[in-house]
């Protein structure tokens, strides 16, 4: 695991000062709303000196029903109030059940006995101006608490709204305590419903740091191959469909003028902008231009590593902006970037053979070979997050979400009967 830098000791300092490892559980549903990851890791020391080890990863679908319900009010509908109220509890409880099964599957020694919740976000609306970001989560941690006995910290973004920023993106300071690197220039790039990338300079300081949602993950992907199949199959798996097809010009570029593409980071988009309504607004142009979904399927994949490989390109052009160059596009294809793929995005080969043709030059590269599997990427920070809560080290990055300053972030809810805090 070089990139995570393994754990040189088994003492070292850890909650409350005490010198030995915790074992914490990251739980997360994304925007896919494909289930729920829990992800246990084994966590050495704190702050920006924290090295992690992944111990285990269980994925647990949604129910179809659940699922429906939360597609449902994901999208920008009108919905009721207690329907919100209804999912927050049953979320809590699928949450709850998950942490519980994973927990119980440890080894006896492994254990977690802090969870780092993400729940699953139905709306995030980013504020032009500072404190007017909304956003909600859903999925009850004091159930997740009650189910599992352990104590569990939930609602990571609204430490940071609260000193202003927008609560998003929350992983970066993360990407930044696991992969800086001294002598390279990185990306963490994501691929899930959302695409969101992380850009750590060569010897990257926390200010450094820029990090923004480049545009859709698979969510077109996957809207297009739900419509096709009617519903049976929900993702273009192995990339099978993508690889039949062609991609087609006109519309992609057509696609490429979608107004989000061209706005400058910090931003951040979701279903609202590419879900359902994007789908069911786009067949109309997809079937003028092929009558073969897989054509279809082909160019929302090209869309989504082409959008990734135009943000890449963007932050290593201001990066040797910087440093007083006029870079050409050899500079920026020279200038030794690495690009670390994680989310189910990188289990798509032909949406990496995509990225890989667009970034001609650079490396890139699964996270599965920095030694950590792609699903469990996203579950690992929110286990690191929440590490972080309880050692009272800020982990948000003001210069990335727009904070006065650097904020706790996330509330501590302990079970009614606390096995403590660490
Ligand atoms: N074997 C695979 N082939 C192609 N796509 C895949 C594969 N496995 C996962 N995916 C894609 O990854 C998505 C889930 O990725 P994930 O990182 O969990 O996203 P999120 O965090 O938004 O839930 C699926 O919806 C699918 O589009
Ligand atoms: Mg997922």
């Amino acid at each position: 695991m070089s990139a995570m830098r393994q754990a040189k000791s088994e003492k070292r300092v850890g909650c409350g000062g005490r010198r030995r490892p915790r074992y914490v559980l990251g739980l997360m549903a994304g925007t896919s709303g494909d289930g729920i990851d829990a992800v246990c890791v084994r966590i050495d020391g704190r702050g920006e000196d924290m090295r992690v080890r992944l111990v285990r990863h269980d994925h647990r679908p949604f129910a179809a029903a659940l699922r429906r319900r939360l597609m449902a009010v994901m999208a920008p509908a009108v919905t009721r109030t207690e329907e919100i109220a209804r999912l927050h509890a049953e979320l809590g409880e699928a949450f709850g059940v998950a942490a519980h099964l994973a927990i119980e599957a440890c080894d006896r020694k492994q254990r977690p006995t802090l969870i780092g919740l993400a729940g699953q976000t139905v709306c995030h609306l980013p504020g032009s101006r500072p404190g007017r970001t909304v956003t909600l989560q859903l999925g009850d941690a004091s159930r997740v608490a009650a189910r599992s006995g352990v104590v569990t910290v939930s609602d990571f973004r609204q430490g940071d709204e609260a000193a202003g920023g927008q609560g998003a993106p929350l992983v970066p300071w993360t990407d930044w305590v696991l992969f800086r690197n001294r002598d390279r220039p990185r990306i963490i790039q994501n691929i899930g419903g959302v695409a969101n990338l992380t850009w750590l300079p060569p010897g990257a300081r926390a200010e450094d740091v820029v990090a923004f949602d480049t545009g859709p993950g698979n969510m077109i992907v996957d809207g297009l191959v739900a419509h096709v199949t009617g519903g049976r199959e929900r993702m273009d798996r192995d990339g099978r469909r993508a690889a039949r097809g062609r991609v087609l010009g006109v519309v992609l570029e057509r696609w490429l003028e979608h107004p989000f593409l061209a706005r400058r980071p910090p931003k951040t988009t979701g279903r609202e902008e590419f879900g359902r309504p994007f789908v069911e607004a786009e067949l109309g142009r997809l079937r003028r231009a092929s009558s073969l979904p897989e054509d279809w399927v082909a160019t929302a994949t090209a869309l989504t590593a082409r959008t990734i490989a135009e943000a890449c390109r963007g932050c290593v052009r201001c990066w040797l902006r910087g440093r007083g160059t006029r870079p050409t596009a050899a500079d920026v294809e020279q200038c030794g970037l690495e690009v670390i793929v994680g989310g189910g995005g990188a289990k798509n080969p032909v949406l990496m053979g995509f990225l890989a043709e667009e970034l001609r030059g650079c490396v890139v590269h699964p996270i599965d070979s920095y030694g950590i599997p792609s699903q469990s990427k996203e579950g690992i920070s929110f286990a690191m997050l929440a590490a972080a809560r309880v050692d009272g080290v800020p982990a948000n990055l003001p210069g990335v979400t727009g904070a006065r300053g650097p904020a706790l972030m996330g509330l501590i809810c302990v079970p009614p009967v606390s096995r403590g805090m660490c």
